[in-house]
Order: C-alpha cells, then sequence, then structure tokens
C-alpha cells in the first residue's frame, strides 16, 4: 500500500488495501488531508439526517499522551491527530430548546443509543476512508470508549447525551503491515436469507487461515488462532460497565 506521491489513491485500492497501521511518522497531516478527512466526516450519511454525531480532533500533544495512558495504547500519543467519534444527542437538544420545542429524551431508547453509535461509527468510516485514499495511516481504538470511560469523558468535556463511540488515531505510516485474511465472501455475504451451508466447517477453515497467517506474517509473530483469540477478548469484554457509564452520559435506557 506504499502510497508517497500525491495522487490519491483508487476506489478500489482505499477499499481493498486499507489496513490498520500502528506505527507513524512524528509528522503532521497536510493541511488539505487534514481538510478532506473533514468534509468526509461531515458528508457520512446519518438516520434523519439528524447528524447524531460529533468529532473532537485533537492534536494537543499534552492532551494525546493523556490519553494514551489512560487507553494504553500508544498510537493515542504516536499519530499525528486522533479523532474522537462521539454518539451526540446534545446537539438537538440544545437546538430544541433554541427553538423552545419539547425534546423527547430519544438517547434514552435502545433505539436511540444504536442511531447515534451508527452514525459515529460511519462517520469513522468517513474518515478511514479519506485518510487512506491520501496515503494515510489509521488505526481505530475502541479501547478509549471501554477502558475508562468515565476519565475519558471528564477529559473531553462531554455533556449529557453524548459518549465515545470509538477513537481513531490518523498519521503517516512508518510500516505497512501485512494485511488479515478475512473471512471468505460466503462466511459473510450470505445469498437471500441467513446462512451457508457448512458453516462450521468453513469457520474451522478460516481459523487455520488465521493461526498459519499470526505464525507467519512479518514483524510480531504469535501463535493465535482466530476463535479461541477473539473469545479471548469477549471474556474480557466481559469486565467492562459500559451500561454505568452509558447511563452517567444521559444515555438511560429505559426500552
Ligand atoms: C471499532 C473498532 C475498535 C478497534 N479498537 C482497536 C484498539 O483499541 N486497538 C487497536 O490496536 N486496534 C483496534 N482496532 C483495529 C482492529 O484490531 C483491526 O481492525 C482488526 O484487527 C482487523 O485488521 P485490519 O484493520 O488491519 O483489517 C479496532 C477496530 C475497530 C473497527
Amino acid at each position: 500500500m506504499e502510497h508517497n506521491d500525491k495522487t490519491p489513491l483508487s476506489v478500489e485500492r482505499t477499499l481493498l488495501e486499507r489496513r490498520s497501521i500502528r506505527r507513524y511518522e512524528r509528522m503532521p497531516l497536510s493541511a488539505d488531508d487534514a481538510s478532506f478527512i473533514r468534509d468526509s466526516i461531515r458528508n457520512t450519511p446519518t438516520s434523519y439526517n439528524g447528524q447524531q454525531f460529533s468529532v473532537i480532533e485533537i492534536t494537543d500533544q499534552e492532551l494525546k499522551e493523556q490519553l494514551a495512558e489512560i487507553v494504553g495504547q500508544k498510537q493515542l500519543k504516536t499519530s499525528a491527530v486522533v479523532f474522537a467519534f462521539l454518539s451526540d444527542f446534545n446537539k438537538i437538544a440544545v437546538a430544541a430548546r433554541a427553538k423552545g420545542l419539547e425534546n423527547p429524551g430519544f438517547e434514552r431508547t435502545a433505539d436511540g443509543l444504536i442511531v447515534g453509535t451508527v452514525d459515529a461509527a460511519l462517520a469513522m468510516m468517513s474518515a478511514i476512508v479519506a485518510a487512506t485514499s491520501r496515503g494515510l495511516a489509521t488505526c481505530p481504538i475502541g479501547y478509549a470508549r471501554t477502558v475508562d470511560p468515565t476519565r475519558i469523558s471528564a477529559l473531553l468535556g462531554l455533556p449529557k447525551g453524548v459518549y465515545l463511540v470509538c477513537a481513531l488515531a490518523v498519521g503517516v505510516p512508518r510500516e505497512i503491515p501485512d494485511q488479515h485474511p478475512k473471512q471468505p465472501e460466503d462466511l459473510v455475504i450470505f445469498k437471500n436469507s441467513y446462512g451457508t451451508p457448512n458453516m462450521a466447517d468453513k469457520l474451522m477453515a478460516y481459523d487455520r487461515t488465521i493461526s498459519e497467517f499470526n505464525a507467519t506474517r512479518s514483524g510480531t509473530k504469535s501463535d493465535n488462532d482466530w476463535t479461541g483469540h477473539i473469545l479471548g477478548y469477549y471474556r474480557e469484554g466481559m469486565n467492562y460497565n459500559m451500561l454505568t457509564a452509558l447511563r452517567a452520559q444521559g444515555y438511560d435506557v429505559e426500552k
């Protein structure tokens, strides 16, 4: 995916060669690249055109180092910029008050939570695609949501109705890691109804593909499989207390 000149990558290369990159040159983004990423974020499709998301662009190095320290992910300090993608029902609350309209508090429903989360996630993908097309490196940082939501919300001054869905580190790549093999098409794209024949066999073949990849890839190798490794992440995730964190931010889901 090496791409150092100024010509944007084609859509095909942008989408098919993207990978998460975790090592960056210590240099800022060009003004034009940063502006293109911001415009791409703004043009994200959203439910109802409600734009139930906001983004905090973090370039302040001291703040990035604090984030890295709390979250335990070095990409937050070594990248040029961190974008924090937020589900945001504060802006509509502000607008409703300004117009004297009653606000039903949609963020207190499961669907409101989903809507804000989907909007923020799509906005992050817009940023990933824009940055990748300019030859930049990106890495989503979900741990920015889960590790210590109370401290992160305070550090970023998040009001009620706003929670951090995911952070994204963006920088000039210092390395181009191998791409992870992904599940084959018939495990991902089902035809007309859910499922594919012999799903367990196909999943076990993929599990072996990932074991092989982890054992032979460039850089840090491991003996991780896919199934056991992912279940390990889920086991760790069982200890997160996102419901309490969401409630503290006003996502007091009732139905
Ligand atoms: C929502 C989300 C959260 C993620 N959180 C992290 C993270 O906290 N740290 C990290 O190093 N990578 C993180 N990743 C990157 C994944 O590990 C990566 O996408 C996955 O291993 C597949 O590799 P690829 O992006 O190179 O295709 C995250 C990705 C997504 C989509």
